[in-house]
This record gives C-alpha cells, sequence and structure tokens, in this order.
C-alpha cells in the first residue's frame, strides 16, 4: 500500500495568505497544514508516500520534508502542472504506484480520533476480500453541497450514486478527501472524461468502481474529527481544534518524529539524532518528553 497526498491547487478561497506561502504549508497551530494528511497516512503504517504539488511550491515542500527520512519514510515529489482535477493525481502518480494499491488523502482535510477505522480499511483492502477494490468514507456535514455526496437508496440503504457539490443533495453525507483505490485506478482515470468545469472529478473515479459492485463506503462514527480548512474562517477553526486539543492534553496532533518512533519506522538511536539536529524550540522539548516517556514505558 503507498501514500498519495495531493497538495497542488490554486488555493484561490484563501487569497492573499496564498499568495505568500501555499495553502498545504499554513499554519495549523504549531505545525503546516501537511503534516496532519501525512501523519494520518502514517498511522495507517504507510512508509512510501508521493506528494504532488506545483511546480512553484514543490522547493518549499522539500525543505520541510525531505526525503522523509526523518521520519522512517521514503518520500517522493511530482509536479502537477495545472490543477485538472483530483483524480489525475492517479496519472501522474501512475509511476510511483507501480499497479499497487494506494491510500490517497487531500493535503487540505484534516482528520482527528481514532484511526483504526482508516486502519482496519486499509488492511480489508489489502486482504481483497469479496470483490472489494475500492473505499471511500461519509460523513455526516451540515453543508452537503460543498462536498462530493452520497446517494443512499431509502429502502435498502445501499449506495446509488456519488455526485460532486450538487445543488440538491440527496443526503448530508459528505465524502471527505480520503480514498482507498487498487491499482486500477490510473488506468481508469485514463479513459475519464473532463467534466463540464474541465476536471477529472474523483467523484466519476469513485462512481466507476460503484458501477461495477465493487467499492465500499463506509460511514465515518461521529467521534471522528474531520475538519475543512479551506477558507480563513475553517483555517481559524482548525487552529483553534488542534490548540484545545494540545493545551489540554500535553501531546501533539500528528508530530511525524512521534508517529516515527511510536510506529517503530524509527528507533531511539535515530530519534535521539533526529533531536540533536532540531533547531533549539518548543518542539525540541516535547521531542525530548516523548524519548524519555518512551523510554520508560
Ligand atoms: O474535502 C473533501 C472534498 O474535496 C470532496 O468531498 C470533494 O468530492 C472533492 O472534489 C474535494 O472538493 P473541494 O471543493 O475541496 O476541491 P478543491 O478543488 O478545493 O481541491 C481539494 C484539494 O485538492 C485542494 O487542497 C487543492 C487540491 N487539488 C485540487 C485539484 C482540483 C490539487 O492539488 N489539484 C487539483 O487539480
Amino acid at each position: 500500500m503507498k501514500g498519495i497526498i495531493l497538495a497542488g491547487g490554486a488555493g484561490s478561497r484563501l487569497y492573499p495568505l496564498t499568495s505568500v506561502v501555499t495553502k498545504q504549508l499554513q499554519p495549523i497551530y504549531d505545525k503546516p497544514m501537511i503534516y496532519y494528511p501525512l501523519s494520518l497516512l502514517m498511522m495507517c503504517g504507510i512508509r512510501e508516500v508521493l506528494i504532488i504539488t506545483t511546480e512553484y511550491d514543490q522547493p518549499f515542500f522539500k525543505n520541510l520534508l525531505s526525503d522523509g527520512s526523518r521520519f522512517g519514510i521514503k518520500i517522493q515529489f511530482e509536479t502537477q502542472p495545472e490543477p485538472k482535477g483530483i483524480a489525475q493525481a492517479y496519472l501522474i502518480g501512475e509511476k510511483f504506484l507501480q499497479g499497487e494499491d494506494s491510500l490517497m488523502v487531500l493535503g487540505d482535510n484534516l482528520f482527528h480520533g481514532n484511526f483504526a477505522s482508516f486502519r482496519a480499511a486499509v488492511k480489508q483492502q489489502l486482504a481483497k476480500e469479496d470483490g472489494l477494490k475500492a473505499q471511500v468514507f461519509a460523513y455526516p456535514v451540515t453543508d452537503p453541497e460543498r462536498y462530493g455526496v452520497v446517494e443512499f437508496d431509502k429502502k435498502t440503504k445501499e449506495v446509488k450514486s456519488i455526485v460532486e457539490k450538487p445543488e440538491k443533495p440527496k443526503s448530508n453525507y459528505a465524502i471527505p478527501g480520503l480514498y482507498l483505490m487498487d491499482g486500477s485506478a490510473p488506468e481508469r482515470a485514463r479513459v475519464q472524461k473532463p467534466s463540464p468545469r474541465g476536471e477529472l472529478e474523483i467523484t466519476d473515479l469513485i462512481q466507476s468502481y460503484l458501477d461495477e459492485g465493487s467499492l465500499r463506503v463506509e460511514v465515518i462514527s461521529r467521534g471522528m474529527a474531520w475538519l475543512d480548512t479551506g477558507t480563513p474562517q475553517s483555517l481559524l477553526e482548525a487552529n483553534a481544534y488542534i490548540a484545545t486539543l494540545e493545551q489540554r492534553q500535553g501531546f501533539k496532533v500528528a508530530c511525524l518524529e512521534e508517529i516515527g518512533l511510536r510506529m517503530n519506522f524509527v528507533d531511539t538511536n535515530h530519534f535521539r539524532k533526529v533531536i540533536s539536529e532540531t533547531p533549539n524550540s518548543p518542539y525540541r522539548d516535547y521531542l525530548n518528553i516523548i524519548l524519555k516517556e518512551y523510554e520508560e514505558e
């Protein structure tokens, strides 16, 4: 299973913030936004990740994350010349994927809670049981018209369709930007036609699995937080959410070095070396606390 983070796009809803720093590098409290989707992939056990960015922004991502060895993972980068749709990520990522299954997360989607259901989904996908080839998730929201929306059959409760930003949503279940797909995703994206707005829509790609009966849609429990970070207001709320949690618990959300250690991607010697290379900062103090606690456990 490989991971993809789609982190391109124009970020126009955050202009003028995004004329200085691209959306996925904007701060969410004490870390750049991309730390959060990357932490999700790592916590699902994924160690090979492709990050897709605009050409202009790529050096900033590389500066921040380098090759990922700091966290015990391998990061590669690809460029999306123009934002031609989320499904295009599978064409850009085809060489990286080499026919393997993947978990793709949008670089501006922030999840927090118990990731057990995501981990189980990854396991299930790899097991290839019941002709299952792809899985997406459904999450209740108050503003479904802003998202890809699931339509359920009223009687059987089976999924009937997946529609991008419907004017009249058939349910209040949005599809978050987290997509588990088998190795056929690039082939499917290749035969897709651009939508009227000129994009390869992710919802059409998902629909291709639904049409052949190989899609599973799992409703995410209400205990999980799925936060949007695409507008100034939602960015502010995501900041406040993470700040509140971290202040209250004393643990950081999405500290990639810590996750690398806890997932056994790195050992304590590597972690110690990473700390010695980290600028003297509250972040480094936190890594030292984690190391001490980890060694005492
Ligand atoms: O957040 C979940 C939603 O994300 C889904 O429910 C929708 O089905 C899906 O289309 C998407 O909707 P958005 O309105 O959020 O899409 P947006 O165009 O804003 O793109 C989402 C992220 O993906 C954004 O951070 C930019 C990046 N992106 C997008 C496109 C279209 C790219 O990097 N390249 C692209 O070509």
